[in-house]
C-alpha cells in the first residue's frame, strides 16, 4: 500500500513535470507566435505604406509628364491616306533652308533659317514653340492682322517675318504639305483646346526694365560659342543650312517677328537654350532670360513695314515694341519693361 502510495506519488510528480513541460512548450509556441505576429504584422503594413508613399511620389511626376502634350508617333504617319504629303511637310519644317533658303533647291524665298530652329523638334517639343494647338484653334481671330486667320495665313506670317522671306503660294505643294503635317500633329487635340506645354513658357515679369548690358555678359558667356560674336551663327558645310542659326543681323528674323517681342524671346530661351535645354531643367534664371533677350533684341536686324499691323492699338500686347499705344507708357517701357505696371493699368481700364 505504501509502495502503491509511493508509486502514485511518483506518477503524480511525473504528470506535473509533463504538464509543466507542456506549458513551457505552449508558452514558447505562444511567444514564437507573438514574435511572428509582432514582426510579421508590420511587414505587410510596411509594404502597404511603401506602396502608398510610392504612389504619392509617383503621382506628381507622372502628372507633369502625362499632362504635357506628346506628339503622335511618326511611325504611324504611314497609315494616313496622305502619308507622303505629311512626311514632306515635316521635312520642310525641319530643313526649310535646304528647299527654300538663299541657296534652296526649289526656290530662294527665305533667310536660311529652318522653321525647326524656333519650332523645335519639328514642332513637337513641349514649351519649344510646338504646333499642338494649331489644328484645334485655327481659323481664329488675331489682333496682329485684325482678321480671322487660317493656318495658311499664320504659316506665311512666319515666312514673311521669322524667315524674313516671301509668302508661299497657298495652293502650292509645299504649303499644302506643311499644313497637312501641322494638322496631323494636332489631330488628337479636341477642337478649341490647348494642351499643356503648348507654345512658349510664360515668364513672370521683372519689376525692373530688362537690361541689355547684363544681357550682353550672359550672351558672351552662354550663347556666343554657338551663335557667334556678332549673332551671325555658323553655317554647315556647303552653306545650304545653318548648324547654329543667326540670332541678329541681316540673316535673322525681322522686327515684325514674334521673337522680337521680349516675352516671346525670353520664354523661348528659358525652356530651350543653351541647346538641348528642356522646360523641366532650365539653365538660365528668369532674370538672365529677360536680360539676354533685351541684349539680343537691341542688336540690328531686318526692318519690316508694320504699318498695317495691329489696327486696334488697344489690342497691342504689353511688350509690343512699336507705338502708338492706347496707354501712356513709353515705347521704351513697352520694349524692355517693366511690363507689370502696363498690365495692371490695362486691367483697371477694363473694369
Ligand atoms: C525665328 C523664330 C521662328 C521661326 C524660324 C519660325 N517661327 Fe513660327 N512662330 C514663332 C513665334 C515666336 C510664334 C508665336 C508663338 C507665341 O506667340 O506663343 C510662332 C507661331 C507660329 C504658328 C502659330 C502657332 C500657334 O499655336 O498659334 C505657326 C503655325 C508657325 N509659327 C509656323 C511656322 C512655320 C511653318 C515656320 C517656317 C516656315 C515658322 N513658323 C518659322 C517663331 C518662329
Ligand atoms: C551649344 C550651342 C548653342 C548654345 C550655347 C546656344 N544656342 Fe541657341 N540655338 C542653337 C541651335 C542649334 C538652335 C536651333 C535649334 C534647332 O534647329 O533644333 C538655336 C536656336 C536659338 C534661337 C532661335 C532661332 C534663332 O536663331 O533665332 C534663339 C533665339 C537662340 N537659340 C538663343 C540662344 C541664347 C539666348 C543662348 C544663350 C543663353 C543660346 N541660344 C545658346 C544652339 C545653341
Amino acid at each position: 500500500m505504501d509502495e502503491f502510495k509511493h508509486n502514485s506519488e511518483e506518477n503524480y510528480i511525473e504528470i506535473i513535470q509533463r504538464l509543466v513541460k507542456c506549458i513551457v512548450v505552449l508558452l514558447v509556441i505562444i511567444v514564437v507566435l507573438l514574435v511572428i505576429q509582432i514582426t510579421g504584422l508590420p511587414t505587410p503594413q510596411k509594404d502597404l505604406s511603401k506602396k502608398d508613399s510610392d504612389t504619392k511620389i509617383e503621382t506628381p511626376e507622372k502628372k507633369s509628364v502625362v499632362d504635357v502634350w506628346i506628339a503622335p508617333d511618326t511611325t504611324q504617319i504611314k497609315i494616313e491616306k496622305n502619308a507622303a504629303q505629311i512626311i514632306y511637310g515635316r521635312e520642310l519644317i525641319a530643313n526649310t533652308s535646304f528647299y527654300l533658303g538663299p541657296k534652296g533647291k526649289l526656290q530662294h524665298s527665305s533667310n536660311g533659317m529652318n522653321c525647326q530652329n524656333c519650332h523645335l523638334d519639328a514642332g513637337t517639343k513641349p514649351f519649344g514653340n510646338n504646333y499642338s494647338a494649331v489644328a484645334s484653334t485655327y481659323p481664329k481671330f488675331r489682333e496682329r492682322s485684325g482678321t480671322m486667320e487660317s493656318i495658311y495665313k499664320r504659316v506665311n506670317d512666319c515666312f514673311e517675318r521669322s524667315l524674313n522671306g516671301k509668302a508661299l503660294d497657298t495652293l502650292g505643294s509645299e504649303m499644302q504639305a506643311i499644313v497637312a503635317y501641322i494638322k496631323w500633329l494636332g489631330k488628337d487635340v479636341p477642337k478649341g483646346e490647348k494642351p499643356k506645354g503648348v507654345g512658349l513658357t510664360e515668364l513672370t515679369y521683372l519689376d525692373r526694365p530688362a537690361d541689355p548690358e547684363k544681357g550682353k555678359t550672359i550672351y558672351m558667356l552662354k550663347c556666343k560659342t554657338c551663335h557667334a560674336e556678332n549673332g551671325e551663327g555658323k553655317f554647315n558645310d556647303g552653306q545650304l543650312t545653318y548648324q547654329y542659326p543667326p540670332i541678329w543681323g541681316e540673316h535673322s528674323y525681322n522686327k515684325g517677328a514674334g521673337l522680337f517681342r521680349l516675352s516671346r524671346f525670353a520664354g523661348y530661351v528659358k525652356s530651350n537654350m543653351p541647346q538641348n535645354t528642356t522646360f523641366d531643367s532650365p539653365q538660365l534664371t528668369d532674370e538672365e532670360a529677360w536680360d539676354v533677350s533685351a541684349f539680343v533684341n537691341s542688336q540690328p536686324r531686318p526692318e519690316k513695314n508694320l504699318s498695317k499691323d495691329r489696327p486696334k492699338i488697344a489690342g497691342k500686347p504689353v511688350d509690343h515694341p512699336f507705338g502708338p499705344y492706347a496707354d501712356k507708357f513709353t515705347e521704351q517701357q513697352h520694349k524692355y519693361g517693366p511690363f507689370g505696371p502696363i498690365a495692371d493699368a490695362r486691367k483697371k481700364t477694363k473694369k
